[in-house]
């Protein structure tokens, strides 16, 4: 069956046509999982970014009772939506690349220039996804389940202000890594055509790698401790995480893409 373009006449059209390639890429199989991968990426994403730009500088100004109630009450609440869309923005991810990869093709699509790109926003969003259920929601329990004791009127978990600390700076590493991720996803299918083809992929890699580690394992405590010089300046304010994810963005598109990768 010949491929039908975007600006085939309507009369050309068969839509019983649509089961005969029912699965291939960019097929309709395709498009609906695409759809679903792109919904559950916004509500966790934007699930994000209200943690960050909006729920932790009004709780700053919260009392100690109205952030304790606030955070059993609602930050649960947005918790559960948060971490469930992650998981299926993944398996909906992941689905994508099998259909887009069709099975032998895999390693064509992986290593031309969307393949470059969608690997580079899957290091990123795959990183992502294990902080929200390794480091974020792992350390949310513990902070909320101490609230929820001293407002039973029992003591407070002495875990807990080391467990908030662990869980905002992977949750300010996954604002700052969102940039790159969501640029790469949609560059892979959007973008990647701007290029004739990708030149040597190994300065790219180690460059793309060295951000990528730095950032994550700033955040986990790995490079100099929670406290490093880096981690304050990248995640105490959220307008410096915005600042340093265009950066690392624009480091790894300029350097990257324009001088390593342009053939
Ligand atoms: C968690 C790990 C993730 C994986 C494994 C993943 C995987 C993929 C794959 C394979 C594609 C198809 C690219 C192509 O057409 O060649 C894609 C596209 C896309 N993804 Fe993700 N993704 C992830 C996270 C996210 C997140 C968090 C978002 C946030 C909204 C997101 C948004 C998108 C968008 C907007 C597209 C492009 C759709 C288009 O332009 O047609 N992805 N992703």
């Amino acid at each position: 069956m010949a491929r039908r373009g975007p600006y085939a006449p309507y009369s050309e059209v068969d839509p019983l046509e649509i089961f005969d390639s029912f699965a291939d890429p960019n097929g309709p199989l395709s498009v609906l999982t695409r759809s679903a991968h792109v919904l559950a990426g916004i509500t966790w994403i934007g699930l994000l970014y209200f943690f960050n730009f909006v729920q932790v500088p009004a709780y700053a100004q919260l009392s100690d009772g109205a952030r304790s109630e606030a955070l059993r009450k609602l930050t649960f609440r947005a918790l559960w939506w948060f971490r469930w869309a992650a998981l299926l923005t993944f398996l909906f991810g992941l689905m994508l690349m099998t259909i887009q990869g069709d099975g032998e093709n895999m390693d064509l699509y992986l290593s031309g220039v969307g393949g470059t790109a969608i690997l580079t926003g899957m290091l990123f969003g795959t990183t992502m996804f294990l902080n929200v259920w390794g480091v974020i929601w792992r350390n949310q329990k513990v902070v909320i389940g101490s609230a929820e004791t001293v407002a039973n009127g029992g003591e407070a978990n002495p875990a807990a202000p080391a467990a908030a600390k662990a869980a905002a700076r992977a949750s300010r590493a996954n604002t700052f890594m969102s940039i790159t991720m969501l640029w790469f996803m949609v560059f892979a299918a959007h973008g990647a055509v701007w290029f004739d083809g990708v030149g040597s992929t190994v300065g790219y890699w180690i460059l793309v790698l060295v951000c990528w580690a730095f950032v994550e394992g700033s955040a986990l405590g790995l490079i100099g401790g929670m406290d490093s010089p880096f981690n304050k300046l990248a995640f105490d304010q959220h307008r410096n995480t915005i600042i340093g994810g265009f950066i690392m963005l624009a480091v790894i598109y300029f350097i990257g893409w324009e001088l390593m990768l342009a053939v």
